[in-house]
């Protein structure tokens, strides 16, 4: 988990006056800014898109059967550019199973894809000799995959990630799924009046990951300019948490609670922030946002379930100058690797394959580990098995066991609720503390919160539902998981909610 602060400050008054009733649009709080508001949600994971026409929140379909698209863009060799389930589709028929051959490849200048390796499983700083001292491309890859690209923004601006030896800008891979945003807008706004479609609301974390100074400011600058790109000319910001509030108020018009807390548990963030009535309306009176979210999940579950059956914690030997030498398998060596799906190809070098294909000699029972981390180098299985956790976790919310099947690697067992609760029980440990900050951030005890707004895919893992149920009894609602934050933007753009530019918003 990363740091955290309270990092809002901008658009501190929110209107409870967006009901559908003709007398509370007779006299609203807040006067329309646009004829149709458009809010767009670019998540870690997932990224959906409202239109708001003053009374009726409409998603737009981004994908053919779908409202929410998967924040994922993919390039080929020909630097062709595919997005959303396409990009995912793309780079599993044209990446995985096949045999990843590595070679030396002499560097241009500056940055490579080899630097050290984000928590988002995507290059973070171009250190390449630091890390792997030599670079290395794979020649059979057919395209890459960029997806958790939210997650580095708030690192060093000047990035570049490398596609087939040209860098690309962290923008450069954001436009390509803003523009396919545009375009599902302008083609389903035509029903709505008067709806102009250059502006947007854009969503942001309380705090963006990362350990820049500034890095706030620094991500949102970034989506502005992919979104400028993508030709919305006027943009204004709004912290998800507090639109998914806003949906939430404006889907229950006759809310009175006094105390609001809303918490959206996504994929790569925490964003939780308090609201308190004041004639009428609701003021946001605290935020809070820590980098914890699925991935961190998925990464724990990798660890804890697949560490120990690809070879953590056994033992090989060695011949040594004089004497064979029998130490714990360097493991350790190949983790990062492993946990980032992005760059796992890198492992296909024979420092890391030389020591799995020899232990895998030994022929004993440990040898079949070796077996199975050597089959998930080399065919670059890592996207997939991470897929397979995230289908495992998921099921869990709504089973109390699921099967584990990856036959690529010859693994198959169950896991029970009970189990995974246990390997995740420091990220619910991360979860509860940031509940407790946000109340302090609010000088709050948890009994003066009336209402808590539950949102985000994480928010449907039981045992994260059962805490919040623990600490407000009775009064948690389940609201919009994936929808929420998009819904509240474009009632935010609506009524000019959002802060500008200039404003932005400020760090802690
Ligand atoms: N049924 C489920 N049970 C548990 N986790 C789930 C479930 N469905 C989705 N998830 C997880 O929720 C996360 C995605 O949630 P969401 O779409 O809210 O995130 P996001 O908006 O993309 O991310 P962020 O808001 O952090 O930028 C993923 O980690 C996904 O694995
Ligand atoms: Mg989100």
């Amino acid at each position: 988990m990363t740091e955290s602060t309270s990092g809002y400050q901008s658009s501190s008054r929110i209107s409870h006056s967006s009901s559908n009733t003709p007398e509370r649009h007779s006299k609203p709080l807040v006067r329309p800014q646009h004829p149709m508001g458009i809010g767009i949600d670019f998540g870690t994971t997932n990224s959906a898109t409202a239109l708001f026409d003053g009374e009726k929140v409409h998603l737009v379909k981004l994908e053919q059967h779908s409202i929410v698209m998967p924040s994922a863009t993919y390039i080929d060799k020909n630097f062709g550019i595919v997005t959303g389930q396409e990009a995912i589709n793309s780079y599993i028929e044209g990446n995985t199973g096949r045999t990843v051959e590595l070679s030396a490849e002499v560097l241009g200048e500056g940055r490579t894809t080899t630097g050290q390796i984000g928590d988002g499983g995507l290059p973070e700083e171009g250190s390449t000799e630091k890390v792997y001292g030599q670079s290395f491309v794979d020649g059979g890859q057919t395209g890459r995959l960029f997806r958790g690209i939210k997650r580095l923004l708030g690192g060093s601006d000047s990035q570049r990630l490398m596609v087939f030896n040209r860098p690309f800008r962290l923008v450069a891979l954001i436009t390509p799924l803003l523009v396919r945003i545009k375009k599902s807008i302008d083609q389903q706004s035509k029903s709505i009046a008067g709806a102009t479609t250059k502006h947007a609301c854009i969503g942001h974390p309380v705090n963006f990951e990362g350990q820049k100074e500034n890095k706030n400011n620094a991500a949102l600058s970034m989506l502005a300019e992919a979104y400028g790109y993508a030709d919305f000319k006027e943009k204004t910001y709004f912290a998800e948490p507090i639109a998914a509030a806003l949906s939430y108020l404006h889907d229950n018009p006759g809310e009175k609670k006094d105390k609001l807390l809303a918490v959206d548990f996504g994929g790569g963030t925490l964003d939780l922030c308090i609201l308190q009535h004041r004639d009428g309306d609701y003021e946001v009176i605290a935020t809070h946002g820590v980098g914890l979210g699925g991935d961190h999940i998925d990464q724990l579950l990798f660890k804890e379930l697949l560490f120990p059956l690809l070879g953590k914690g056994e033992r090989w030997k060695r011949s040594g100058e004089d004497r064979e030498i029998e130490t714990l398998f360097p493991f350790e060596q190949y983790e990062d690797l492993i946990l980032n799906w992005a760059v796992s190809y890198m492992l296909n070098q024979n420092q890391y394959t030389t020591p799995v294909l020899k232990r895998m000699e030994s022929g004993d029972e440990g040898a079949v580990k070796y077996r199975r981390l050597y089959d998930l180098i080399k065919n670059n299985y890592s996207y997939l098995v991470f897929q397979t956790l995230k289908d495992l976790k998921a099921t869990l919310s709504y089973q109390t066991e699921a099967r584990l099947d990856i036959p690529e690697l010859d693994i198959e067992f169950t896991v029970t609720r009970a189990h995974f609760e246990e390997l995740i029980g420091s990220a619910v440990l991360d979860f509860e503390s940031a509940i407790t900050q946000v109340l302090k951030n609010a000088n709050l005890q948890p009994d003066e919160i009336d209402l808590v707004i539950r949102t985000g895919g994480s928010s449907l893992i039981p045992i994260i539902k059962q805490s919040l149920n623990q600490s407000f009894p009775a009064k948690v609602v389940e609201h919009d998981p994936f929808t929420s934050v998009a819904a509240g933007l474009a009632i935010a753009d609506y009524y000019g909610l959002g802060s500008d530019e200039s404003e932005k918003i400020t760090q802690g």
